[in-house]
């Protein structure tokens, strides 16, 4: 394909919001983004060239570096090394002679890796010029490297090989009601939005995307916020490493989520929607384009919906460009403004200060499509399932040492044993809970809930079977948070990549008891001190670790003796003087 900058800019109207999208279109048609389109773009759009610059540099799907004809990316989480990505990397690297990260010398292709792409139950996986291919064995990347070398356009490969399954394992009150478009919209309009929001606060439904924030009091605030104009967006940027269960949501169940935004905009009086989906899932975004479109044929969207005067909303899609920190709400916002994924200062939160300033409700996928049916079915109907604290069901992720990997869905409260059970995992050594950010929890601890008073999840649930190394699990997490940290803040930017180094020295024999100590004091530094919640959890699984698996540590240690080179207290030296501190609060303790 060849570059048309103009109709590309035509058709995103030169929109400077639409910066990020227009610069996803230039990639598609010129594989990166030249200085010369930088200026024209930034030209066109009438802003600085450096801010073009910096969004095309921020994410890692976009850039100005000239990449492989055929742009292979292996997704690198620690579920699909369990199940031999590395392995199968090395054999297509040696197919090309190419190193990781280099561009063949022919240009024909460039071999790297990206964080999870949201496959683990259907793993190993890679995406090639954004094109997800699941299931990868030695006769799938023998037949891939003859694709490329026959230089085989992508779109002309066979459709199976992108072929992506849904495990839908275990059904409840969100994927078992069967549900008709329209109907939960009726009843809110019929409740009225005020007794809607009631509704929502009897159900004690909470945002089912990490934090926790109960969904009415969200919605509450957003709609008693002042001035006319409101925003509903839709979190499915779904980056949190193990955690699929929102692509199952969009694949079988679009309409129940877009009517979950739909709901979301009658109570709270927004006009605009947006749906952010991860660019790891673009298979999914003609399904979602057609189910918009049925829904504006259906009165469904647009103006006047379900015949109420002033009711008007649409939704669009707008597709990130693989940075983890976007599925922040607010780095999420500043990247549908068209602008690098950089978290913002909270408060003002933005519920009052969103989406271009104006007030917007953020809600994850499964949120949303658990309001839709709490406005048709009601409260009581919700509250069915679930512990006082932690109303309705869940959807897990379930991943890992298990014979059934997929999408369960279970009443909160349900104990990690009964998901170990039913997802068929043998002798099991470890469990991570929600992802890096999350729990780990050990064998003794099986017990426990699944709920928002025991053990939080936003979906992720990966096995560890007891042949596993910890340390090399918290190795592979400390290596995704230095890859994902946004750099904006010292604590996270500094703290990750210290982190990544120490535990990749304790896997490689090479650490000292120093650096095991280091590590907790790394972690508990971003804890307090990060600008948003990465840098605040990325410390969680090394933490967990230090506690419950100390001698996966204390095992590889190789040398009591050896000193550090490096002084931590020193290394975040620009931290203290960027925010002018040098109290005791802002350096190290001092070791006893
Ligand atoms: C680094 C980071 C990544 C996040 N990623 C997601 C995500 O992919 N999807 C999501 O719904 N929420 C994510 N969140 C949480 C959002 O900031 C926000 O709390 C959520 O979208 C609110 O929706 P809810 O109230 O329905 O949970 C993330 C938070 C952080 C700090
Ligand atoms: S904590 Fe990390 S991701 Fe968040 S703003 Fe700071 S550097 Fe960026």
């Amino acid at each position: 394909m060849s570059l048309d900058l103009g109709a590309i800019l035509a058709k995103h109207g030169n929109d400077p919001t639409r910066l990020l999208q227009i610069l996803r279109d230039v990639h598609a048609a010129d594989g990166l983004a030249r200085p010369e389109t930088i200026t024209a773009i930034a030209r066109a759009l009438q802003l600085p060239r450096a801010r073009v610059e910096g969004v095309a540099g921020f994410y890692s799907f976009l850039g100005t570096e000239p990449r492989g004809r055929f742009r292979v990316l292996f997704s690198d989480n620690i579920v699909d090394r369990l199940q031999g990505s590395v392995e199968l990397r090395q054999r297509l690297l040696d197919a090309f002679q190419v190193g990781l990260g280099e561009v063949s010398r022919d240009g024909l292709v460039s071999i790297d890796v990206t964080s999870c792409t949201g496959l683990c139950d259907q793993g190993p996986a890679m995406l090639v010029n954004g094109r997800a291919i699941p299931r990868l064995t030695p006769a799938r990347i023998g037949a891939i490297s003859a694709l490329i070398r026959g230089r085989s356009p992508v779109e002309e490969w066979p459709e199976n090989m992108f072929r992506i399954d849904e495990h839908v394992l275990r059904r409840d009150l969100l994927l078992g009601t069967p549900f008709a478009p329209g109907e939960a919209l009726s009843a809110a309009i019929d409740r009225g939005a005020a007794r809607t929001i009631d509704e929502l606060k009897r159900a004690g439904l909470r945002g089912r995307g990490g934090a926790g924030f109960s969904t009415a009091t969200k919605w509450q605030a957003c709609r008693d916020a002042p001035g006319p104009q409101r925003f509903v967006v839709c979190n499915a940027d779904e980056g949190e490493p193990g955690t699929f269960k929102d692509r199952q949501l969009l694949a079988e169940h679009a309409d129940l989520v877009f009517e979950g935004m739909t709901v979301a905009a009658h109570a709270v009086g927004a006009q605009r929607g947006f749906l952010y989906l991860r660019a790891e899932y673009p298979f999914l975004l003609p399904h979602l384009e057609a189910a918009l479109e049925a829904r504006r044929r259906a009165g469904l969207l647009g103006g006047e919906i379900r015949g109420v005067r002033g009711f008007a909303f649409d939704i669009e899609i707008h597709v990130g460009a693989g940075a983890y920190v976007c599925g922040e709400e607010s780095a999420l916002i500043e990247s549908l403004e068209g602008k690098r994924g950089i978290p913002r200062n909270r408060p003002p939160y933005p519920v009052t200060h969103g989406y271009l300033q104006k007030p917007t409700v953020v809600n994850n996928v499964e949120t949303l499509a658990a309001a839709a049916l709490i406005a048709r079915h009601g409260a009581d109907w919700w509250r069915q399932r679930g512990t006082t604290q932690s109303s309705g069901t869940k959807l897990l992720s379930v991943s890992g040492d298990v014979a059934r990997p997929g999408v369960y869905e279970y009443p909160l409260g349900v104990t990690v044993q009964q998901v170990l059970d039913d997802s068929g995992a043998g002798d099991v050594g470890a469990v991570q809970v929600g992802g890096p950010s999350g729990v780990l929890l050990s064998r003794h601890e099986l017990g426990r809930r699944i709920a928002f008073e025991d053990v939080p999840s936003a979906g992720a649930f990966m096995v560890f079977d007891a042949s596993r190394d910890v340390l090399e699990i918290v190795d592979d997490f400390a290596h995704f948070f230095a890859h994902e940290s946004c750099g904006f803040c010292t604590p996270c930017r500094v703290g990750t990549t210290l982190m990544a180094q120490m535990t990749a020295r304790l896997v490689a024999g090479k650490g000292t008891r120093r650096d095991v100590k280091d590590l907790s004091r790394v972690a508990g530094a971003m804890k307090s001190a990060s600008h948003c919640g990465l840098g605040a959890t990325a410390g969680n699984p090394v933490l967990d670790a230090l506690e419950k698996f100390r001698p996966s540590f204390d095992r590889r240690v190789a040398s009591r003796e050896v000193l550090p080179t490096f002084d931590l207290d020193e290394a975040l030296a620009p931290a203290r003087e960027v925010t002018a501190r040098e109290d005791a609060g802002a350096h190290f303790p001092e070791e006893s």
